[in-house]
C-alpha cells in the first residue's frame, strides 16, 4: 500500500495547509463571525473548542475524509470486534470490554471475555468491601490504614493521576501511596510513614517481571517477614498480574490473586484489577463511575458520526497540528490542580503507543509520528514555561481543559484561574500586534523614543494554536470519559498513521538491556564490556564508599 502522505486527501490537505499557513487566527475569526457555532463541539457533557485552533471547517471536512480515506470506520469496528488489532503480539486491545456496562458481550480470541470481566470486579468489590469494613485485617488483627501500590508505568501512573484527580473522594480511613521508581527512595520513605501491622501491600504488575517492581516488592516483603514473620506475607500482601506462576513463587495466598487479559495493554489498564488500589483509595463507588464514564465515552466513539466524534475529532486535530503545521510538541495545560498528574498520565498514554517508526506492514513510514506531550497545571505554567509559548521560537500546540465548578470549596478561586485560563487561550491566539503595543505604551506616557526601543520586546505574534475543553465539575465519570476520550484518539492517530499503537518494543529494549548491566554495576566492573560503559564503571567503583 502507498504511503499515507501518496493518499488524495493528504495532498489535499497539503494544498490546503499552504493556504492557511500564512492566515493569522486574528483573520480566520474575523472571517467567520460563526466560528464558534462551527468549531465548538457540545458532546458528552463537555464542550470541546476548536475555535483557537488554526484551521477551518474545511479543514475539518478534509481531515474526516482522510480519515475515512484510511478506513478509520472500519477500524474502529475491529478494535470493538477484538481482532488482534495488535498484531506483533497477536492480541485484541480490549480495555472496552472492562468498562462495558452493557450487556452486550464482547469478543477476543472468538470467546465472550465478559462473564471473566463481571466475576473479576464482583471480586474486587467483595475485597474493597471487606477492608473498607474492617472485616478483613492485617496479620494481628488491626484494620488497615495504608495501602502501598507497588507498580510502575501502566501499574502506577492511571491509579496516582485518579486517586489525585478524585481526591475529594478518598476514603480518609485508608492512605495510599504509590511506590514506582526502583531506586528505594519512595519504598524508604513509605516505610517511615507506615506501620507494617496495618499496611497492606498491592504488588502490580501485568508480566511480573519488571525489575522496578519486583525489586521493591521484594525489599517489602523482608521488612514485613522481618516485622510480623512469615504468616504476614499471605494476609498483607495481594498481587494483580496476568503471571500466575510468578505470584505463586512469591507467596501471593490463591485468593488474594488479580487477574488481568493479554488483551489489555498496560497503559490500558486502570480499568481492571489494576485499578484495585484507585478501589480501595476512593472506594467502590466512584471506582464503577470511573468504569461508567468510560464505557459512555466508548459507546460516543463506535456510535458517533465522525464529524462530531470528538476522539476522532482530537485526533485529527493533532495530526493537522503536527503533520500540517509542523507543531511536533503538544502541552496539556489543566486549570485544576487536582489533574496535576493528569499530562503525566498522557504521556505514557500517547507516547508509548505512538510512538513508531513503521507502518503496521513494517515498513517506514513516510510522515511524523507520535506527538511530544508534555504539561503542568495551567496557571503554575503561567510562572514558569508560557514565556517561551507566548514569545519563543519552539512550535507548540495547546491543550487547555477546565471543569466549571471547583474542585476545592473555593469556587472564588477556581473562577480567578478559569478566567485565567480563558485569557492565557486568548494571548496565545491573537497575541498583540506592535501597533497595541505602542498605543499601550502612549497611554502610559511612555516617550516615543523608548516606546520604539520597547516595542519588539513587547510584541506578541499569537497565531499559536490551541484548544479549551470545559466541563461542568471533575467527578469519576468525567474522568472516565476524559481518559477514555484520549485513549480513542491515540487509536484515531495510529490509524491516520497506519502504525501498531499496542505494542512498546523500544521499552523492551532498554529491559533487556538492563540485564547484563545490572551485576556490572554490582560489581562495579565489566572486564568484557564496552571502554565507555567501563569508564562509567570505574567512577562507580571510586565513589560508592566516598
Ligand atoms: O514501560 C514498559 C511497560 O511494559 C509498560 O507498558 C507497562 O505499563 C510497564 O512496563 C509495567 O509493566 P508491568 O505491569 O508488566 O510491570
Amino acid at each position: 500500500m502507498a504511503g499515507r502522505t501518496q493518499l488524495p486527501t493528504w495532498r489535499a490537505l497539503e494544498t490546503h495547509a499552504a493556504e492557511l499557513r500564512g492566515r493569522h487566527l486574528r483573520e480566520l475569526f474575523a472571517d467567520d463571525a460563526g466560528r464558534f457555532g462551527r468549531l465548538a463541539f457540545r458532546e458528552l457533557d463537555f464542550l470541546y473548542d476548536c475555535t483557537r485552533q488554526r484551521l477551518t471547517p474545511r479543514t475539518l471536512e478534509l481531515l474526516t475524509a482522510l480519515a475515512r480515506e484510511c478506513r478509520l470506520e472500519a477500524r474502529i469496528a475491529a478494535l470493538y470486534a477484538g481482532e488482534p488489532v495488535n498484531h506483533t503480539e497477536h492480541r485484541a486491545a480490549l480495555h472496552m470490554a472492562l468498562r462495558n456496562r452493557s450487556e452486550r458481550p464482547m469478543f477476543a480470541g472468538g470467546r465472550d471475555v465478559m462473564p471473566e470481566v463481571r466475576a473479576e470486579l464482583a471480586k474486587i468489590r467483595g475485597f474493597v468491601t471487606g477492608v473498607h469494613e474492617g472485616r478483613i485485617t492485617g496479620v494481628r488483627g488491626g484494620r488497615f490504614t495504608d495501602v502501598v501500590n507497588i507498580g510502575i508505568g501502566g501499574s502506577d501512573l492511571g491509579i496516582v493521576m485518579a486517586t489525585e484527580a478524585l481526591g475529594r473522594y478518598r476514603n480518609r480511613g485508608l492512605r495510599l501511596h504509590c511506590v514506582s521508581n526502583i531506586d528505594g527512595v519512595e519504598l524508604a520513605e513509605v516505610m517511615e510513614r507506615v506501620d507494617p501491622a496495618t499496611t497492606l501491600f498491592v504488588i502490580c504488575s501485568k508480566t511480573f517481571t519488571t525489575l522496578e517492581t519486583l525489586s521493591n516488592a521484594n525489599a517489602a516483603r523482608e521488612w514485613v517477614l522481618a516485622e510480623l514473620g512469615e504468616a504476614a506475607i499471605a494476609r498483607h500482601f495481594v498481587a494483580v498480574s496476568t503471571n500466575h506462576e510468578a505470584m505463586d513463587r512469591y507467596g501471593i495466598a490463591p485468593d488474594a490473586r488479580y487477574t488481568m487479559w493479554d488483551w489489555v495493554g498496560g497503559r490500558y489498564s486502570l480499568w481492571s484489577a489494576v485499578g484495585l488500589s484507585i478501589a480501595l483509595a476512593l472506594g467502590m463507588e466512584p471506582f464503577e463511575l470511573l468504569l461508567a464514564g468510560g464505557h459512555d465515552m466508548d459507546e460516543h466513539f463506535r456510535s458517533t458520526p465522525l464529524e462530531r466524534n470528538l476522539p476522532v475529532l482530537m485526533g485529527l486535530v493533532g495530526i493537522w497540528n503536527q503533520n500540517f503545521l509542523g507543531l511536533e510538541s503538544h502541552a496539556v495545560l489543566p486549570y485544576d490542580r487536582r489533574l496535576h498528574r493528569f499530562p503525566a498520565y498522557l504521556q505514557q498514554l500517547e507516547m508509548e503507543s505512538n510512538g513508531k517508526s513503521v507502518t503496521r506492514d513494517g515498513k517506514p513510514v513516510d510522515c511524523d509520528t507520535g506527538t511530544v506531550v508534555w504539561g503542568e497545571p495551567g496557571n503554575n505554567a503561567q510562572h514558569s514555561f508560557f514565556q517561551l509559548l507566548h514569545q519563543g521560537t519552539a512550535p507548540v500546540a495547546l491543550e487547555f481543559l477546565a471543569p466549571v465548578q471547583a474542585s476545592s470549596r473555593f469556587q472564588a478561586q477556581h473562577d480567578l484561574g478559569l478566567a485565567n485560563c480563558f485569557a492565557q487561550a486568548e494571548a496565545f491566539a491573537f497575541g498583540q500586534t506592535e501597533a497595541q503595543v505602542r498605543e499601550d505604551l502612549a497611554a502610559k506616557g511612555i516617550p516615543d523614543a523608548e516606546a520604539a526601543r520597547l516595542a519588539p520586546h513587547k510584541v506578541h505574534a499569537g497565531n499559536r494554536p490551541s484548544s479549551v475543553i470545559l466541563f461542568p465539575r471533575l467527578g469519576p465519570r468525567t474522568l472516565g470519559r476524559l481518559i477514555a476520550w484520549y485513549e480513542h484518539k491515540v487509536y484515531v492517530q495510529s490509524v491516520v498513521w497506519d502504525i501498531n499503537p499496542f505494542d512498546q518494543w523500544g521499552v523492551e529494549l532498554g529491559k533487556k538491556l538492563a540485564g547484563p548491566m545490572a551485576p556490572a554495576v554490582e560489581r562495579a566492573a565489566w572486564p568484557d564490556g564496552p571502554p565507555h560503559v567501563r569508564g562509567l564503571l570505574e567512577a562507580v567503583r571510586q565513589w560508592r564508599h566516598d
